[in-house]
């Protein structure tokens, strides 16, 4: 949700910039701008719109001459993208520049005082309190008057400041929305995200909520939220450039699922060593897990469609009761939870509001946390008592692909490991369990060859308005994921349903004008599956089966089908997933969708 970036040093700062939002247009693309400073002097420009419309108007940032700036990518919530509402918002006088990424909550009380005070507001923004409390308590410190702004803030805020009396000095605050500094050599960053720094510095500094930061070139002094002068560690970021680029690839969200046989072995072999699942991290002993009587899995979007498969897979093999919240559900459900549950907090970003919430919540009941996160140095992460990342490297396109599948090769590891400690999996069984993760990435890059012909089906499909997707069991959970990769690229209607449900009342929707995409891998329920299929091939649908490869009997009942390479019934989900991504993908590239930024998304959500 909205980008930031700052830069001091010697170069000329707009164009880096400028590349900078390029790398963070994933959190949000609806408008943007960046505050250059020259000879004591604050020059910002703005667009509503992609970033591109950004770089065009500013010759690619020449056109803003300056060695140090600030930038923005937005995501509205406080305000339309209109220029105006657009950052960096600037202080009446013009001394200061603001960009800000989160809410601030108290921004109408604000926003009267000042008002009464004098002070003239433009936008409609929560932002721009910001800027008039910076000009109202500035007598010169600017250290202070920072401090002083934040003391009134409610809410969560990474904020960049710039000051025109200050040359080539940036300001950096973090209060419970991501925001890390990049160390150079001369020059020194900002960012709400690593990716937006690799280019330039791979040396970064972790700022904890309520630190703040005073950049020039040549030094970061950071401060304690009292003002006192803290040493933070430095930390070497493992990601690299290519990893953040398209590297040929039309989409980040194509890159990205072909990635996926990389992605999923940096997440398995790791942690399988001699034939054994061993994860660093989890700090759960079987004394401890012999304690433990219920499993809660919480996340929001495609993380808690990812849990949704971790549910059925926990539960089979540990035995015990396992259940999958939303995490914007759960916050406010009043839990039952105690020091004897599991909570599994499952987060890409590790950013996301609803599921901090709900890990704090959580938490605070006595619940013993697990992070399945991506990000490292995240919120999530340090939040809980265990982490296992997922070590999928940088997700850019907003839809996940190797985030999702990722995290399911964790839950996997994790249930395996899990039902082992508890002596509930016997050793032939723990056995084909490991073997068969240990060769998901090839079964995932096998699903990616057997079906190069998705475009073909999509070009058939694409212009249909309305889907749905049903299963049982883990065809189920997959189904999930699968229609809400279709509806949040493509804009078509999709729904995911249980199969053995759309009877009690769906089924009355389904006729000649749908598409119900039948997942068909689960072996144990393939011929109620089946049934299913035939209910709504008898009130017209067309049917687009997804099957196991050796699963022939499909071909009879299906208009057209996807093959799935073979794997333990368990580990089905990652192979299975896989054509789906495509589908969407290609149905989403035969509309002219603007595929890696869906309308109205971004990929870190850090609002409720
Ligand atoms: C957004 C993204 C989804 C993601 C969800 C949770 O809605 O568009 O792709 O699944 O947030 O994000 P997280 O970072 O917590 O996994």
């Amino acid at each position: 949700m909205c980008g930031i970036v700052g830069f001091t040093g010697p170069q000329q700062a707009a164009p880096v910039l400028l590349e900078g939002l390029k790398r963070l247009e994933y959190r949000g693309y609806d408008s943007a701008g960046i505050a250059v400073e020259s000879g004591g002097k604050i020059r910002t420009e703005k667009c509503s719109g992609y970033l591109e419309n950004l770089v065009k108007m500013t010759d690619g940032g020449k056109a803003i001459p300056g060695n140090c700036g600030i930038g923005h990518t937005r995501w509205a919530t406080h305000g339309a993208p209109t220029v105006t509402n657009a950052h960096p918002h600037i202080s009446n006088d013009g001394h200061f520049a603001v960009v800000h990424n989160g809410i601030i909550e108290n921004y109408a009380q604000l926003r009267e005082e000042l008002t009464a005070k004098g002070f003239i507001f433009y936008s409609e923004t929560d932002t721009e309190v910001v800027v008039h409390l910076l000009d109202m308590y500035y007598t010169g410190d600017l250290k202070r008057a920072v401090m002083k702004t934040v003391a009134r803030l409610e809410g969560s805020y990474a904020l960049g400041v710039l000051c025109d009396e200050k040359p080539g000095e940036l300001i950096a605050v973090k209060n419970a929305s991501p925001l890390i500094l990049g160390v150079g050599a001369g020059e020194n960053f900002f960012a709400s995200d690593v990716t937006a720094l690799i280019g330039h510095t791979r040396t970064v500094i972790y700022l904890e909520d309520g630190e703040f930061a005073s950049l020039t070139p040549d030094k970061i002094t950071v401060y304690d939220p009292a003002g006192r002068e803290i040493s933070k560690p430095l930390s070497q970021v493992m990601w690299n450039t290519e990893a953040a680029e398209k590297g040929g690839y039309e989409h980040f969200m194509l890159k990205e699922i072909m990635e996926q046989p990389r992605a999923l072995k940096a997440t398995i072999e790791p942690r399988v060593k001699n034939g054994e699942i061993v994860l660093e991290g989890f700090q759960f002993g079987s004394d401890q897990l012999k304690e433990i009587n219920q499993i809660v899995i919480t996340a929001c979007g495609s993380a808690y469609h990812a849990g949704y498969v971790g549910r059925y897979i926990m539960e089979e093999l540990c035995r015990i009761p396992t259940r999958a919240e939303l995490a914007s559900e759960l916050r406010y459900s009043k839990p039952i939870i105690d020091e004897r549950t599991l909570l599994i907090v499952i987060s890409q970003s590790g950013e996301t509001a609803d599921t901090i919430a709900a890990l704090k919540e959580c938490k605070s009941l006595g619940a013993r946390t697990l992070a399945i996160v991506n990000v490292v140095g995240s919120t999530v992460a340090k939040l809980a008592d265990s982490v296992l990342y997922t070590w999928a490297g940088p997700e850019i396109a907003v839809a996940t692909t190797k985030g999702y599948t990722t995290q399911i090769a964790v839950l996997e590891l994790l249930a395996v490991y899990i039902a082992r400690q508890l002596g509930r999996l016997e050793d032939k069984r723990y056995k084909q369990l490991v073997r068969g993760i240990c060769a998901l990435p090839e079964r995932c890059q096998r699903a990616i060859d057997l079906n190069r012909r998705v475009e073909k089906l999509a070009g058939k499909h694409y212009k249909k308005t309305s889907l749905f997707y049903i299963g049982r069991n883990l065809d189920y959970a997959v189904a999930m994921e699968a229609s809400l990769k279709l509806k949040e690229i493509s804009y078509a209607h999709s729904e995911a349903y249980a199969a053995g449900e759309l009877k009690h009342g769906t089924i009355a929707l389904i006729d000649e004008n749908q598409l119900v995409v039948a997942l068909a891998c689960y072996n144990a329920l393939f011929d109620k599956l089946v049934s299913n299929v035939k209910e709504v091939k008898a009130r017209g649908a067309q049917v687009l089966a997804l099957a196991r490869e050796s699963q022939r009997r499909i071909f009879a009942e299906a208009d057209q089908v996807l093959l799935v390479p073979e794997t333990d019934e368990l580990l089905m989900p990652i192979p299975e997933i896989v054509p789906l991504q495509l589908f969407a993908y290609y149905v989403a590239k035969a509309k002219g969708c603007d595929i890696d930024k869906p309308k109205n998304l971004a990929k870190s959500v850090t609002v409720e």
